[in-house]
C-alpha cells in the first residue's frame, strides 16, 4: 500500500500508480475518494484506529472497503454497531518500543501484545476475518524497531486463538536528510522477510504502507530570496507554507541556486524568516548559505516530498502551489554542482 497521507498530490499518485501500486492505505473517505475518483479499480484500506460511525458506513457502503484498524474493544464495537456481521478483516493494531524514530506514533495507537489478542479473539468471536499491524514510528533509522516490533505479534499471536490472515508492518522506511544517513532499505526488508518467515503462518499475508520513503525524494522546494538584512534574509515560504516540516525536526538538504552562476561555497549561517506577517514564520533551524546570498536567489531545499503539500496554508494569501516536472534528482544537481550543503541548529 502506498500511505496516501505522504503526498495526495494528484502526481504522486499518479506516478505511483504507474509504477504498479494498485493498494492504498487510506485514513478517511476523503482520501478513498481521491484514490478512487482517479483509478476505479484501486484497493484502499482504512487503516486509521479512530474513526467516525457515518466514515465508517461510507468506506463500507461507497468505497467497498474491507479492511478496518481496531486498537481498542470500543471501536470493535462500534465497527459490529454499523456494520454488522459482513465479510469485513477487523486489523488489529499493536502499540511498539518507538525505536530509532524521528515520529512516535505508539503514545496515540495501538494496543498491548495481552490487549490485541483479546480483541483478535472478539473479533473472531463475531465472525470477522482478523489480521495484525504495527506501525514503528516514521522515519525510523532502527531495522530492529521491526524485529522487536515482532516480538509483540509473536506474544500476541501465542495468547489468542484466532488465525490471521495478514500482516501489516506499516511505514516509518527511513530517508537520507540532512542529518541522517539511515542504514539501507536491505536491512529493513531481510529483517521484516526473516521475522515473518519465522512465524511460519499458513495463509497469511504480509503487507505493508510506506508513504515518505516512497516519495521524499521525487519534490524538492524553490524558495526566492526577496529581501535580505545582514546575516537574515526573507523568503517567498516558510512555516505556514511549504516548511513546515522543519518545525518538527526535519533537516532538509538545500542549495543556492543562482542562474549563470557556478559552484559557490556553503559557508555562512542565515537566519530564514518566511513571507508571511506573523513574528512566528521563522525558520526554526538556520541556513548554510554562501556569504553573499542576495535577493533574487533561489534556495532549493531537497527530500520535500513527503508529508509536505497536506501541511500548506493560505495565511496571508500564500499559498506555493507552482509545480515543475524536472529530470534530475536533486542528489546529482548537488553533486554536480557543490557538496551537500546542511541546515545548521539554531
Ligand atoms: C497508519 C499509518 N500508516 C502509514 C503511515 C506512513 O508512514 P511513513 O510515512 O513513516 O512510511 C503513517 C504515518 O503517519 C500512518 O499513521
Amino acid at each position: 500500500m502506498f500511505a496516501v497521507k505522504s503526498n495526495p498530490h494528484p502526481a504522486a499518485v499518479q506516478w505511483l500508480h504507474d509504477a504498479g501500486v494498485r493498494d492504498f492505505d487510506t485514513a478517511s473517505p476523503g482520501e478513498m475518494e481521491l484514490v478512487r475518483g482517479r483509478f476505479p479499480g484501486a484497493r484502499c484500506y482504512y487503516m486509521h484506529a479512530v474513526k467516525g460511525r457515518s466514515a465508517i458506513a461510507r468506506a463500507r457502503r461507497e468505497f467497498g472497503i474491507r479492511h478496518f484498524v481496531v486498537d481498542h474493544p470500543a471501536e470493535l464495537e462500534k465497527l459490529g454497531d454499523v456494520l454488522g456481521s459482513t465479510d469485513i478483516v477487523v486489523m488489529v493494531r499493536l502499540a511498539t518500543p518507538g525505536e530509532g524514530v524521528k515520529f512516535d506514533l505508539s503514545a496515540k495507537f495501538g494496543a498491548s501484545a495481552e490487549g490485541a489478542a483479546v480483541l483478535l479473539d472478539a473479533a473472531a468471536a463475531r465472525r470477522y476475518a482478523t489480521g495484525l499491524c504495527f506501525h514503528v514510528g516514521s522515519q525510523c533509522i532502527a531495522p530492529q524497531a521491526f524485529r522487536h516490533a515482532f516480538d509483540e505479534v509473536r506474544k500476541t499471536l501465542t495468547a489468542c486463538s484466532a488465525k490471521i490472515e495478514c500482516l501489516d508492518v506499516g511505514g516509518g522506511f527511513p530517508v537520507h536528510y540532512a542529518d541522517t544517513d539511515p542504514p539501507p532499505l536491505e536491512n529493513f526488508i531481510d529483517t521484516i522477510e526473516s521475522e515473518f518467515a519465522s512465524l511460519g503462518l499458513e495463509r497469511c499475508e504480509l503487507m505493508c504502507e510506506p508513504g515518505r520513503a516512497l516519495v521524499a525524494e521525487g519534490m524538492s522546494v524553490l524558495t526566492r530570496v526577496e529581501l535580505r538584512k545582514d546575516r537574515r534574509i526573507y523568503l517567498n515560504d516558510g512555516i505556514y507554507g511549504s516548511l513546515h516540516g522543519m518545525v518538527i525536526g526535519v533537516r532538509f538538504p538545500l542549495r543556492l541556486v543562482r542562474p549563470g552562476a557556478g559552484p559557490l561555497p556553503h559557508d555562512t549561517e542565515f537566519l530564514a524568516y518566511g513571507p508571511t506577517c506573523d513574528g512566528l514564520d521563522e525558520l526554526p533551524q538556520r541556513l548554510l548559505l554562501p556569504g553573499d546570498v542576495r535577493e533574487g536567489d533561489w534556495i532549493e531545499f531537497g527530500c520535500m516530498g513527503a508529508y509536505t503539500l497536506s501541511l500548506r496554508t493560505t495565511f496571508n494569501g500564500f499559498y506555493p502551489n507552482d509545480f515543475v516536472t524536472i529530470d534530475t534528482p536533486f542528489r546529482d544537481l548537488v553533486s554536480q554542482q557543490a557538496p551537500l550543503a546542511a541546515t545548521s541548529a539554531k
